[in-house]
C-alpha cells in the first residue's frame, strides 16, 4: 500500500513516527530513504518515542547499528551510508537481525536493496524545493502492515 503525506516542520515528522511506533507490534523491517538531512533520523526518533524509548536517537553512522532495548519492543537502527562492503553487514549478523523479533529501521536502505526481503516496508522522505521545513513522506508498505499504516495516517490527519 502506498500513501504520501506532508509535514511542515520537524515536530510533525517526529509525530508521524511516534504514531507509527506506538502502533507497531514485534516485527517490522523498514527501509528508510531520502537525501542527506531530509529527516530520516528524526522520523526514527519519533518511532522510538512511540515505543517508549527515551534515549537520544542518533545516526549510527560509524557503527552501522544502534540497539535500543529499554522500550516496549527492541529497536535496531541501521545506517548503511558508510558501508564499504556487504561483508561488514554479514559480520554483525545482519541476517539474524532481519529474521528475529524487533523493529528494524535501515537508513539508506536503497544502497543494499538487493539483499532486503521482498516484504520490506519502505519510507521515503523528500525535501521541498520551496520551504526548507517541509517534507513529503512516502510510505510503501507490504500487505502485513497496511492496516497499521492506515490507522497511523488517520490519527495523524485527525490530530493536525
Ligand atoms: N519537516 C521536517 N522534518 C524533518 N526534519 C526537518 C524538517 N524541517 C527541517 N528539518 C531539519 O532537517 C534535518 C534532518 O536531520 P536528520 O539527521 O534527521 O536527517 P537524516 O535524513 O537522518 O540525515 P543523514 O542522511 O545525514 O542521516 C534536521 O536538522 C531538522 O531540523
Ligand atoms: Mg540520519
Amino acid at each position: 500500500m502506498k500513501y504520501t503525506l506532508s509535514t511542515n516542520n520537524i515536530n510533525e515528522t517526529i509525530y508521524v513516527g511516534k504514531i507509527l511506533g506506538s502502533l507497531l507490534s514485534s516485527k517490522i523491517l523498514i527501509g528508510l530513504d531520502g537525501d542527506m538531512g531530509c529527516g530520516k533520523t528524526h522520523l526514527t526518533k519519533g518511532i522510538a518515542l512511540g515505543l517508549n524509548i527515551e534515549d537520544n536517537i542518533k545516526s549510527p553512522t560509524f557503527n552501522l547499528i544502534n540497539e535500543y532495548t529499554n522500550g516496549k519492543i527492541n529497536l535496531y537502527h541501521f545506517d548503511v551510508y558508510r558501508l564499504n562492503s556487504l561483508d561488514e553487514l554479514f559480520l554483525i549478523g545482519f541476517d539474524d537481525y532481519i529474521k528475529n523479533d524487533g523493529i528494524k529501521i535501515i537508513e539508506w536502505s536503497s544502497l543494499i536493496k538487493n539483499i532486503l526481503p521482498k516484504n520490506t516496508n519502505y519510507i521515503n522522505i523528500c525535501k521541498s524545493n520551496t520551504n526548507e521545513n517541509c517534507r513529503t513522506i512516502k510510505f510503501n508498505f507490504s500487505k502485513d502492515y497496511e492496516e497499521i499504516l492506515i490507522k497511523a495516517i488517520n490519527i495523524f490527519n485527525k490530530e493536525l
